[in-house]
């Protein structure tokens, strides 16, 4: 089948029609993916109706997978095999999340613009989320291109943020929403790591602003100078015209590059309403930051 893409946004998203993710894809699908992604930085394949292995052999296509997203969650308690990140708001029987379920508060920190899995020495390359029962009227996931954000700051801007390295660590994102119940093996296993604020692609050569939720400190900066300055680029690069807003159809399988972009899912009634969305990652090549290759 010919595959057909088409933009859903000036800067960032776009449609891409013709391929099936339930069957083994040819090298020349996976380079059409991947030169989609390249350029639109997110991508939404509809009706895609697969089931968990269909979704992770396609994911394989696009790099190593990265395990263990529910690393806080007890191996007895995950209701998905561990390589998903369960971003439903589901407990293992089928039954919605209680209020005060500790995951669900987890879960509630990607309500902040993040970029997945920021908080790892070597991140996240694609996230590949599939809408198995999808909200309609709330709970759009919205994505932000951080080339575009870069490309449009003034001269001094990016000369300052040009060098600078950042501490991401999954308790600054959590603590941004006040839940502070860390046991100490979390502490240990949730370390800050440091990544550039300013990425290279691969790829394409493009500059692109690495910000995410997770960011807690600037090296070498006072923490409130830091965070006041992480905040002006967050307003700054989360403004519209950066900003595509997806409306789920069930069935759709959206795939995003982290390193060029940042996604929030917008609140809706999940006390009430069931949404099952299943997400794999894939890593990226290595850590942002050269010091930590060891
Ligand atoms: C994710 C995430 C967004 C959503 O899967 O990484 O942030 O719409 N989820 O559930
Ligand atoms: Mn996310």
């Amino acid at each position: 089948m010919a595959i057909e893409t088409r933009p859903l946004h000036p800067h960032i998203g776009a449609e891409m029609i013709g391929i099936d993710a339930r069957r083994p894809l040819t090298p020349a699908e996976v380079a059409a993916v991947e030169a989609g992604m390249d350029r639109h930085a997110v991508l939404v394949l509809p009706r895609q109706d697969i089931d968990d292995e269909q979704q992770l052999a396609f994911s394989r296509n696009f790099g190593p997978l990265e395990e263990g997203a529910n690393s806080t969650v007890r191996a007895n308690e995950l209701r998905l095999a561990p390589a998903f990140a369960d971003v439903s708001n589901l407990d293992k029987d089928g039954a919605r999340l209680a209020r005060d379920n500790k995951r669900r508060m987890a879960s509630l920190g990607n309500r902040l613009w993040h970029s997945d899995a920021s908080f790892r020495a070597v991140p996240a390359r694609y996230s590949l989320l599939s809408g198995r029962i999808v909200t309609t009227d709330a709970g759009n996931t919205e994505f932000a291109d951080m080339r575009a954000a870069y490309d449009a700051l003034d001269a001094g801007t990016k000369a300052e943020v040009e060098g600078l390295i950042c501490e991401h660590s999954l308790i600054y994102s959590r603590q941004q929403l006040g839940f502070t119940e860390f046991l100490p093996d979390e502490r240990v296993s949730m370390r800050p790591v440091l990544q550039r604020l300013v990425r290279t692609h691969p790829v394409t050569g493009a500059k692109s602003l690495y910000l995410s939720a997770h960011i807690g400190a600037v090296v070498g900066w006072p923490r409130p100078e830091a965070m006041a300055f992480v905040r002006d680029l967050m307003e700054h690069a989360t403004q519209a015209q950066f900003v595509y807003v997806h409306r789920w159809t069930k069935h759709d399988l959206v795939i995003w590059d982290n390193r060029q972009t940042m996604h929030r899912v917008r609140r809706f009634d999940d006390l009430n309403i069931v949404r099952d969305m299943r997400r794999t990652t894939t890593r990226s090549d290595g850590p942002t930051v050269a010091q930590q290759a060891a």
